[in-house]
Parts: C-alpha cells; structure tokens; sequence
C-alpha cells in the first residue's frame, strides 16, 4: 500500500491581542455584572490569542450574519493563502503537482468558497479534485487529514489539508450566559495547511485513525447558524465526557500498530481549554511535560478550533518518533492519528 506521508507544513496568524487587554477593553464592559466572566478570562489558560476583528476596535456582536460571511471571505482568502503558500514551499511541491485539495472550516461559507477561490489563485491544475468540510468543529483535522491521506493512497498523487477559522466574526450579544463567556474568552483565528505525498522518504507517515463519538452527549457541543452570526453552546460537562473515552481511542490507536504510551514522543493534543489537557494528562498517566506544546500553543495562540491541533504539530516538528495528534469537538467526538516516521 501507498504510503501517505506528512512533508509539509504552513500557518498563517492574523493580528495578535492581548487577552488582559481585550479583556479590559471590551469584555469586562460586554459581560459587567457577570461575576464569573472575569474569573474565566483569567483561567483560559490564554495569554494572546488572534483575530481578523479585534473587539477593542470593532463590535461585530451586533452584525448579521450575511456580513459577517462576507468578511470572512475578505479576511479568509490571504490567511488561506499564506498557509498553503508555507506548506507547498515547506514541501517543495508546486501547485501544479497537487491532486486534491481539501479545506476544514466551520467559521465561514461562501459559494465558490475558499477551495476554489485559492485553487485558482494558487495555480492549482484546472483537474483538481475539491473538498470543502463544513462545521465539524475542532477536530476537523483530523477526519480531512484522513481523507487526504486515503487519497494520497488510493491515487498515489499528492494532496493538500486547509483548516481556517475566524472565531473572532462570531462574537455574541452580551447575555449573562456563561458557556458564551467560556467561547469569548478561549477562541482564536489561524489558518494551518499541510501537504501529504505518496511514498515520501522524509515526513511523517500517517499510520492510523480512530474515531469515537457519543451520540448520548450531543447536546453538550453546538454551533448554531443563528441571524447573528454562530453561537456555541458549551456544556461544562465536555471534560468528563472527553475523559471517559481518551482511555480506549488511544488504546486502540496504539495497539493496532504495536505501540503502548509509553512508545508516543510526542503529543498533539488538541487544547480545547486548560481543564481538557488536564483530564487527558490524567487519564492517559502522562507527565505534565507531554502537555507542553498543547498548553504553549493555547497561551500564544488560543483555541483556534480546527486550526490548533495543527499548530501543536509544528510546535513538535523536531520530536522524534511516533506522534499522536487528538482532538474533540460536538457529538462529542474524540479522533485521533498515529504519525509515524516516514
Ligand atoms: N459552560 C458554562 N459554565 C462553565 C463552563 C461551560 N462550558 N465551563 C466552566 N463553567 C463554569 C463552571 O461550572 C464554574 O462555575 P461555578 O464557579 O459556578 O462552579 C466556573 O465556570 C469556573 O469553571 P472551572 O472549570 O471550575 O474553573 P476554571 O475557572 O479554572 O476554568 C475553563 C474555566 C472554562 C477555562 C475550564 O473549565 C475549561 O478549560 N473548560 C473546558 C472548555 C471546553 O470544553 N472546551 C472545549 C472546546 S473544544
């Protein structure tokens, strides 16, 4: 069989804010009378984070939903670009090499959408094959790395991987609400890309994917199209539900390639909020160590939903050996890969 393997990788930050600032700026004023707000900005584990629409400076809580989607082109398409730009060039590989393109997001929809506005851009072959994965939320990478890498394998041509979100253009009405004051206070904009290539020497090999979803939960996990923009709804029981299920997802990632914890160099532990690292650390027996670049990515560049797992990654480009990349997100939903050295 084929081997699809990792060679490339981009990002692409838009502005940087200060999470006391934006706090002091805006939220303290959005969220005043709300005791616990303040309390949560402090323990979001962040301490800057991104946004296309900085909420000092503009007040989008307001905006309907048609222009908020229409800004998210505008601030989409250069981000989008300067990710896959990175990870081609990371790679090596031109645009015109590319056989399929596949974008995760859940923060912006346009028709033609990002696929296909930055395949033309790029320069990518008018054969392409497209694949536009819509509101699975923050675990998106990982179902549109396994695609791309089932591609890569059944077609032995390469493929690329674009996850961009803007959570910054769904900012919400001020309601005393508190799982709104969590998702203000966590999440963050980026875009991230890589390039899988078949039978590639140098990379990472994606060796295997698992899935887990527990249907009974999902009501804990939501993102409604609201006229308003998105709006989550976040339950304070998604740790524990995340908890119950890392155990088995890892060990049967693990155990289908011979693997046991204690094999893992490396972490990629989507950092949903500080207490999600905390119950996989617990749960999984790791040291606070193997959370390291999933709590440096959540205190630099915060939640950026489908978006983070990937940057925890190019924090452990040089760890070497087998990696495991997780993430979660509404169903709940557990999904994680084995990246194993090429
Ligand atoms: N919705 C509503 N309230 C919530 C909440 C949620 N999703 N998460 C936490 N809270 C409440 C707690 O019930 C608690 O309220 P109380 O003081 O009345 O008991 C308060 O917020 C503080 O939460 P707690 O977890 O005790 O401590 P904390 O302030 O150190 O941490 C968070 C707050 C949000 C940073 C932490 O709970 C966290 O990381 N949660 C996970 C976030 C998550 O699910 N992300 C998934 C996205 S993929």
């Amino acid at each position: 069989m084929t081997a699809a393997v990792v060679t490339g990788a981009g990002s692409a930050l838009p502005a940087t804010i200060d999470q006391d600032a934006v706090w002091d700026g805006f939220f303290a004023g959005h969220y005043a009378g709300l005791r616990a707000a303040r309390r949560i900005f402090r323990s979001s584990g962040v301490r800057r984070r991104h946004a296309v629409a900085n909420p000092v400076d503009e007040d989008l809580s307001g905006w309907g939903t048609g222009a908020r989607m229409q800004r998210y082109v505008e601030e989409a398409l250069p981000l989008g670009k300067q990710a896959v730009a990175g990870a081609l060039d990371a790679a090596g590989l031109s645009p015109g090499e590319v056989g399929l393109f596949a974008v995760a997001t859940c923060t912006g929809y346009a028709t033609p959408g990002l696929d296909i506005r930055l395949a033309g851009d790029l320069g990518m072959p008018a054969d392409l094959q497209r694949l536009l994965v819509g509101h699975m939320g923050c675990y998106a990478a990982v179902p549109g790395l396994s695609a791309v890498g089932d591609f890569v394998t059944a077609r032995s041509r390469p493929a690329v991987l674009l996850c961009c979100e803007l959570t910054s253009l769904h900012v919400q009405p001020a309601r005393a609400e508190l799982d709104q004051v969590v998702a203000h206070a966590l999440f963050s904009d980026a875009a991230a890309a890589l390039v899988v290539e078949p039978g590639a020497r140098r990379g990472r090999r994606l060796a295997a994917v698992v899935a887990r979803t527990d249907a009974s939960t999902a009501d804990h996990m939501t993102w409604d199209v609201t006229d308003l923009g998105f709006r989550m709804g976040l339950s304070p029981r998604v740790p524990d539900v995340l908890c119950r299920h890392v155990g088995d997802v890892v060990d049967q990632l693990l155990t289908g390639a011979g693997l046991r914890v204690e094999d893992v160099a490396g972490w990629a532990v989507h950092p949903g909020g500080p207490r999600i690292l905390d119950v996989v650390r617990d749960e999984l027996g790791l040291g606070e160590d193997r959370m390291a670049a999933s709590r440096r990515v959540l205190a630099e560049h915060g939640n950026c939903s489908s978006v983070t797992v990937l940057l925890v990654l190019e924090e452990l480009a040089d760890v070497d050996g087998p990696v495991v990349v997780m993430a979660f997100g509404p169903g709940l939903t557990l999904y994680a890969a084995l990246l194993l050295p090429a």
